[in-house]
Protein backbone atom coordinates (compact mmCIF):
# COMPACT_ATOMS: atom_id res chain seq x y z
CA UNK A 1 0.00 0.00 0.00
CA UNK A 2 2.28 2.51 0.94
CA UNK A 3 4.84 1.25 -1.96
CA UNK A 4 2.09 1.85 -4.57
CA UNK A 5 1.03 5.28 -3.28
CA UNK A 6 4.72 6.45 -2.88
CA UNK A 7 5.54 5.32 -6.67
CA UNK A 8 2.41 7.59 -7.27
CA UNK A 9 4.09 10.89 -5.73
CA UNK A 10 7.33 10.16 -7.33
CA UNK A 11 5.93 9.38 -10.64
CA UNK A 12 4.08 12.37 -10.69
CA UNK A 13 7.33 14.56 -9.22
CA UNK A 14 9.75 12.54 -11.63
CA UNK A 15 7.05 13.33 -14.49
CA UNK A 16 7.41 17.01 -13.74
CA UNK A 17 10.81 17.52 -14.49
CA UNK A 18 10.66 19.92 -17.90
CA UNK A 19 13.75 18.54 -19.43
CA UNK A 20 12.25 21.21 -22.44
CA UNK A 21 12.95 24.38 -20.12
CA UNK A 22 16.28 23.01 -19.06
CA UNK A 23 17.68 22.41 -22.28
CA UNK A 24 16.37 25.26 -23.99
CA UNK A 25 17.91 27.59 -21.31
CA UNK A 26 21.46 25.52 -21.28
CA UNK A 27 21.16 25.88 -25.68
CA UNK A 28 19.94 28.87 -26.84
CA UNK A 29 19.58 30.94 -23.49
CA UNK A 30 16.03 31.16 -24.00
CA UNK A 31 12.87 30.45 -21.29
CA UNK A 32 10.53 28.27 -23.96
CA UNK A 33 7.83 29.90 -21.93
CA UNK A 34 8.33 33.10 -23.72
CA UNK A 35 9.33 32.32 -26.79
CA UNK A 36 7.09 30.32 -30.13
CA UNK A 37 4.12 28.80 -28.72
CA UNK A 38 5.34 29.16 -25.41
CA UNK A 39 5.02 25.23 -24.61
CA UNK A 40 7.63 22.95 -23.27
CA UNK A 41 7.56 20.94 -25.03
CA UNK A 42 9.58 19.25 -27.66
CA UNK A 43 7.89 21.14 -31.16
CA UNK A 44 8.64 24.53 -29.41
CA UNK A 45 12.10 23.32 -28.58
CA UNK A 46 12.96 22.52 -32.24
CA UNK A 47 11.51 25.66 -32.98
CA UNK A 48 13.43 27.76 -31.20
CA UNK A 49 17.08 25.51 -30.67
CA UNK A 50 16.36 23.28 -33.91
CA UNK A 51 15.55 19.32 -34.61
CA UNK A 52 18.04 17.86 -33.16
CA UNK A 53 17.12 19.12 -28.90
CA UNK A 54 13.55 18.65 -30.36
CA UNK A 55 14.13 14.93 -30.36
CA UNK A 56 16.44 15.02 -27.11
CA UNK A 57 13.20 16.58 -25.66
CA UNK A 58 10.89 14.13 -26.81
CA UNK A 59 12.62 11.26 -26.35
CA UNK A 60 13.69 12.61 -22.66
CA UNK A 61 9.64 13.68 -21.59
CA UNK A 62 8.95 9.74 -23.26
CA UNK A 63 11.46 8.10 -21.36
CA UNK A 64 10.34 9.54 -17.93
CA UNK A 65 7.10 9.25 -18.67
CA UNK A 66 7.84 5.28 -19.55
CA UNK A 67 10.29 4.71 -17.37
CA UNK A 68 7.98 5.68 -14.21
CA UNK A 69 4.76 3.35 -15.52
CA UNK A 70 7.51 0.24 -16.37
CA UNK A 71 8.66 0.31 -12.97
CA UNK A 72 5.33 0.33 -11.77
CA UNK A 73 4.70 -2.73 -13.81
CA UNK A 74 7.01 -4.51 -11.84
CA UNK A 75 5.53 -4.66 -8.36
CA UNK A 76 1.49 -3.87 -9.45
CA UNK A 77 -0.28 -5.74 -12.00
CA UNK A 78 -3.61 -4.32 -11.60
CA UNK A 79 -5.20 -2.14 -14.12
CA UNK A 80 -6.74 0.05 -12.35
CA UNK A 81 -3.41 1.26 -10.25
CA UNK A 82 -1.23 0.96 -13.39
CA UNK A 83 -4.15 2.91 -15.29
CA UNK A 84 -3.55 5.77 -12.38
CA UNK A 85 0.10 5.72 -12.62
CA UNK A 86 -0.29 6.47 -16.45
CA UNK A 87 -2.49 9.53 -15.38
CA UNK A 88 0.21 10.61 -12.72
CA UNK A 89 3.03 10.67 -15.27
CA UNK A 90 0.97 12.57 -17.63
CA UNK A 91 -0.84 15.16 -15.19
CA UNK A 92 3.01 15.50 -13.80
CA UNK A 93 4.04 16.62 -16.56
CA UNK A 94 1.07 19.04 -17.96
CA UNK A 95 1.16 20.64 -14.28
CA UNK A 96 4.29 20.61 -12.82
CA UNK A 97 5.14 21.16 -9.43
CA UNK A 98 8.73 22.75 -10.63
CA UNK A 99 7.02 24.84 -12.57
CA UNK A 100 4.50 26.51 -9.84
CA UNK A 101 1.35 23.71 -11.19
CA UNK A 102 1.91 24.83 -14.98
CA UNK A 103 3.60 22.73 -17.81
CA UNK A 104 3.65 21.27 -21.29
CA UNK A 105 1.28 19.57 -23.25
CA UNK A 106 1.84 15.48 -22.34
CA UNK A 107 1.72 14.50 -26.13
CA UNK A 108 5.23 12.68 -25.74
CA UNK A 109 4.33 11.89 -21.89
CA UNK A 110 1.86 9.90 -22.66
CA UNK A 111 2.82 7.80 -25.52
CA UNK A 112 5.95 6.93 -22.71
CA UNK A 113 3.28 6.16 -20.08
CA UNK A 114 1.03 4.00 -22.75
CA UNK A 115 4.09 2.23 -24.58
CA UNK A 116 4.77 0.68 -20.78
CA UNK A 117 1.21 -0.45 -20.45
CA UNK A 118 -0.13 -1.53 -23.96
CA UNK A 119 3.29 -1.74 -26.38
CA UNK A 120 1.32 -2.38 -29.68
CA UNK A 121 -1.61 -0.67 -29.38
CA UNK A 122 0.82 2.80 -28.73
CA UNK A 123 3.15 2.08 -31.41
CA UNK A 124 -0.21 1.83 -34.20
CA UNK A 125 -1.60 5.27 -32.65
CA UNK A 126 2.09 6.75 -32.59
CA UNK A 127 2.16 5.79 -36.42
CA UNK A 128 -1.10 7.19 -37.23
CA UNK A 129 0.07 10.48 -35.70
CA UNK A 130 3.11 10.30 -37.78
CA UNK A 131 1.25 9.98 -41.08
CA UNK A 132 -1.15 12.99 -39.64
CA UNK A 133 2.01 15.05 -39.58
CA UNK A 134 3.65 14.02 -42.29
CA UNK A 135 0.49 14.97 -43.64
CA UNK A 136 -0.51 18.10 -42.56
CA UNK A 137 2.69 19.50 -41.53
CA UNK A 138 1.23 20.28 -37.95
CA UNK A 139 2.42 18.09 -34.88
CA UNK A 140 -0.46 19.37 -32.71
CA UNK A 141 -2.72 17.59 -34.97
CA UNK A 142 -0.81 14.68 -35.03
CA UNK A 143 -1.01 14.89 -30.98
CA UNK A 144 -4.40 15.24 -31.26
CA UNK A 145 -4.92 11.94 -33.59
CA UNK A 146 -3.03 10.24 -31.38
CA UNK A 147 -5.35 10.99 -28.47
CA UNK A 148 -8.27 9.68 -30.42
CA UNK A 149 -6.91 6.84 -31.58
CA UNK A 150 -5.57 5.56 -28.46
CA UNK A 151 -8.62 4.46 -26.75
CA UNK A 152 -10.31 2.97 -29.81
CA UNK A 153 -7.35 0.82 -30.80
CA UNK A 154 -7.39 -0.11 -26.94
CA UNK A 155 -10.89 -0.77 -27.63
CA UNK A 156 -10.52 -2.57 -31.04
CA UNK A 157 -7.56 -4.98 -29.81
CA UNK A 158 -9.67 -5.94 -26.64
CA UNK A 159 -7.59 -4.31 -23.99
CA UNK A 160 -10.65 -2.60 -22.31
CA UNK A 161 -8.71 -2.09 -19.30
CA UNK A 162 -6.94 0.66 -19.97
CA UNK A 163 -9.32 2.79 -22.33
CA UNK A 164 -10.92 5.00 -19.25
CA UNK A 165 -7.69 5.83 -18.21
CA UNK A 166 -6.67 6.80 -22.09
CA UNK A 167 -9.71 9.12 -22.39
CA UNK A 168 -8.98 10.61 -19.98
CA UNK A 169 -5.64 11.34 -20.81
CA UNK A 170 -7.38 12.43 -24.05
CA UNK A 171 -9.59 14.89 -22.51
CA UNK A 172 -6.84 16.51 -20.89
CA UNK A 173 -4.31 16.32 -24.31
CA UNK A 174 -7.24 17.97 -25.96
CA UNK A 175 -7.39 20.63 -23.45
CA UNK A 176 -3.62 21.40 -23.19
CA UNK A 177 -4.00 21.90 -26.79
CA UNK A 178 -7.32 23.66 -26.98
CA UNK A 179 -5.31 27.12 -28.12
CA UNK A 180 -3.87 24.59 -30.97
CA UNK A 181 -7.18 23.59 -32.01
CA UNK A 182 -8.51 26.96 -32.52
CA UNK A 183 -5.19 27.99 -34.35
CA UNK A 184 -6.11 24.87 -36.85
CA UNK A 185 -9.80 26.12 -37.21
CA UNK A 186 -8.01 29.52 -38.57
CA UNK A 187 -5.47 27.56 -40.49
CA UNK A 188 -2.97 29.65 -38.26
CA UNK A 189 -1.49 26.99 -37.15
CA UNK A 190 2.63 26.87 -35.78
CA UNK A 191 4.62 25.15 -38.10
CA UNK A 192 7.32 22.89 -35.73
CA UNK A 193 9.88 25.13 -37.91
CA UNK A 194 9.94 28.90 -36.99
CA UNK A 195 9.73 30.90 -40.32
CA UNK A 196 11.87 32.85 -41.05
CA UNK A 197 11.52 37.06 -39.58
CA UNK A 198 8.94 35.40 -36.81
CA UNK A 199 10.67 37.20 -33.89
CA UNK A 200 8.40 34.86 -31.33
O1 LIG B 1 2.54 18.32 -28.07
C1 LIG B 1 2.87 19.57 -28.47
C2 LIG B 1 2.50 19.74 -29.91
O2 LIG B 1 1.39 18.94 -30.19
C3 LIG B 1 2.19 21.15 -30.27
O3 LIG B 1 3.24 21.97 -29.85
O4 LIG B 1 4.51 24.03 -29.73
O5 LIG B 1 3.09 23.59 -31.74
O6 LIG B 1 2.01 24.10 -29.55
P1 LIG B 1 3.19 23.52 -30.22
Amino acid sequence: MILNLAWLIITYVLCSVPFGVFITRAVCGLDPREHGSRNIGATNVARLCGARYGVAVLALDLLKGFFCVWVATTFNDGWLYLSLCALAAVLGHMYSCFLSGRGGKGFATTIGGFLALAPLTTVLSVALCIAVIVLSGFVSLGALMFGAALPVLLLLGGNVAFVPAALVAMLFLYWKHRDNIERLARGQENPWRRKKGDSD
